[in-house]
């Protein structure tokens, strides 16, 4: 799916831009997302992990989701750089079309811009469109950041699943399931 290029004004005043990736550009989307993961331990990879994905993977994969009819990625531009990104996933199936899934990940640089959030509205909006009754995502014990913007939202948590990340240094951590009922 494409979301259709829109501009947002942040709190700082500047113009960002929301709009799905382009092919071209995939090495842009490499170096945000390696960024990303270098910054935070609560997302799903460490940075090295993603130095074995090609430019050509990753254009083969902005490709792929363009066309997904169940996927709409949103990207977040700011200077021509990608400094965040968000993905709405529509389940299928008879038993569980009626939930969709949200993932959203922005470089620290930008945190606390409103850009989680303007991205959360349009997620929003767009399942409201699709019919979606539910709308889930997963964050990891400790990113409160994360989980004040989810409840701001209207999602709540309604699950756990004990030592889901072990991080280099051994510790373990608890992934919580949030749900937002959306009618
Ligand atoms: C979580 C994340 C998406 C938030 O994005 P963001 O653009 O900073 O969000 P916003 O600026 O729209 O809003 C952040 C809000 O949280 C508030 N906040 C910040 N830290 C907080 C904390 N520790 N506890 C409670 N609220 C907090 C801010 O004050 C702000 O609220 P306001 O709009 O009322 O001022 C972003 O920090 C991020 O990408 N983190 C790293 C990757 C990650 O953890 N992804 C989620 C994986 S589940």
């Amino acid at each position: 799916m494409i979301f259709e290029q829109k501009e947002i004004t942040l709190k700082n005043g500047k113009t960002a831009i929301f709009k799905t990736p382009d092919v071209e550009d995939a090495p842009k989307m490499l170096d945000y997302i390696k960024t990303a993961c270098g910054e935070t331990h609560f997302l799903l990879r460490y940075p090295e992990e993603w130095d074995s994905v090609t430019v050509e993977q990753e254009e083969k994969w902005v490709e792929s989701s363009r066309n997904a009819p169940n996927n709409l990625t949103i990207s977040c531009y700011i200077d021509g750089k990608v400094v965040g990104n968000c993905a709405l996933t529509f389940l299928s199936g008879l038993k569980m079309s009626h939930r969709a899934t949200v993932a959203i990940a922005i470089i620290r640089e930008y945190w606390g811009l409103g850009i989680g959030s303007a991205m959360f509205r349009e997620m929003i909006a767009a399942a409201q469109e699709h019919g979606t009754e539910i709308l889930e995502l997963e964050y990891i014990e400790g990113n409160d950041r994360a989980r004040a913007l989810y409840e701001r939202f209207g999602f709540r948590v309604v699950g756990e699943r004990p030592n889901a990340f072990k991080l280099k240094d051994g510790t373990l951590l608890k992934e919580f399931f949030m749900q937002k009922q959306m009618k």
